[in-house]
């Protein structure tokens, strides 16, 4: 039995979540931990980023869910000892659809994970509140929700608790929110200091101490299809999501 699943969740885009699933999963694999990482997100952002060629799939999580495919036909491990991929392709955009008819639509990826053996299983959601999202809550004991550092920051995410709220009551009674984590934080602003104390004020104890700073190397790693761990592990940012995956660790157990 899986030990841990958690959710990486924010409806916005380009808040950080790939960035956090694939690197905080990679610190955790390096901690000799069993890591699967599910790429829930159509764009396939996770899959090209851990370095699999997202056009060229024979099969992804669309067939699995519907049981066109055994997960652990389509799981590859990829670039780092202990780190598995669960790959997407834009395929995965018609599941949104799909599932609509499927009898326990909410429940069809907490099915497959069920089944499988990891020390911790991340989810990497799509930037929506939709179907597939719901279907990463109800599998997931623990919601990751990575906050971007800009002045909207806190926009967004009441909708997000209540959301969570809902599927609490009607799905997953003991969905847990592990906590919040800032990212591209910029030392050199005082928005950046701003935005912090904010959502420290409003969540408190959730908020996780390490913060994920810009970081030019957390970008462009991804153009390599390689983790931050490998493509350099003394950056900034690499230095951040170990510090990340140890507070990780500590609130999981
Ligand atoms: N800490 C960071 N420093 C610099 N760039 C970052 C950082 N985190 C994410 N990015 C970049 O910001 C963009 C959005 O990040 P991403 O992780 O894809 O967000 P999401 O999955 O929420 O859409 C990507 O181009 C990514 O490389
Ligand atoms: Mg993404």
């Amino acid at each position: 039995m899986t030990k841990y699943i958690i959710a990486v969740l924010n409806q916005k885009g380009g808040v950080g979540k790939t960035t956090t699933t694939i690197n905080l999963a990679a610190f955790l694999a390096h901690a000799n931990r069993r890591v699967l990482v599910v790429d829930l997100d159509p764009q396939g952002n996770t899959t090209s980023g851990l370095g699999v060629d997202k056009q060229t799939l024979d099969s992804t999580l669309y067939d699995v869910l519907f049981s066109r495919a055994q997960a652990t036909d389509v799981i590859r491990e990829v670039t780092s000892h202990g780190l598995f991929l669960l790959p997407a392709n834009a395929q995965l955009a018609a599941a949104e659809v799909e599932l609509v008819s499927v009898m326990n639509r909410e429940q069809q990826l907490k099915q497959i994970l069920q089944r499988l053996d990891y020390d911790i299983i991340l989810i990497d959601c799509p930037p929506s509140l939709g179907l597939l999202s719901i279907n990463a809550l109800t599998a997931a004991a623990e919601v990751l929700i990575p906050v971007q550092t800009e002045y909207y920051a806190l926009e967004g995410l009441s909708q997000l608790l209540s959301v969570i709220g809902q599927v609490r009551q009607a799905l997953n009674p003991s969905l847990n929110i592990l906590g919040m984590i800032l990212t591209m934080y910029d030392s050199r602003t005082s928005l950046s200091e701003q935005v912090k104390q904010e959502l420290d004020k409003h969540f408190g104890a959730k908020v996780f101490k390490t913060v994920i700073p810009r970081n030019v190397r957390l970008a462009e790693a991804p153009s390599f299809g390689k983790t931050i761990a490998e493509h350099d592990k003394w950056s900034k940012g690499a230095r951040a999501y170990k510090a990340l995956a140890k507070e990780v660790e500590k609130r999981l157990t």
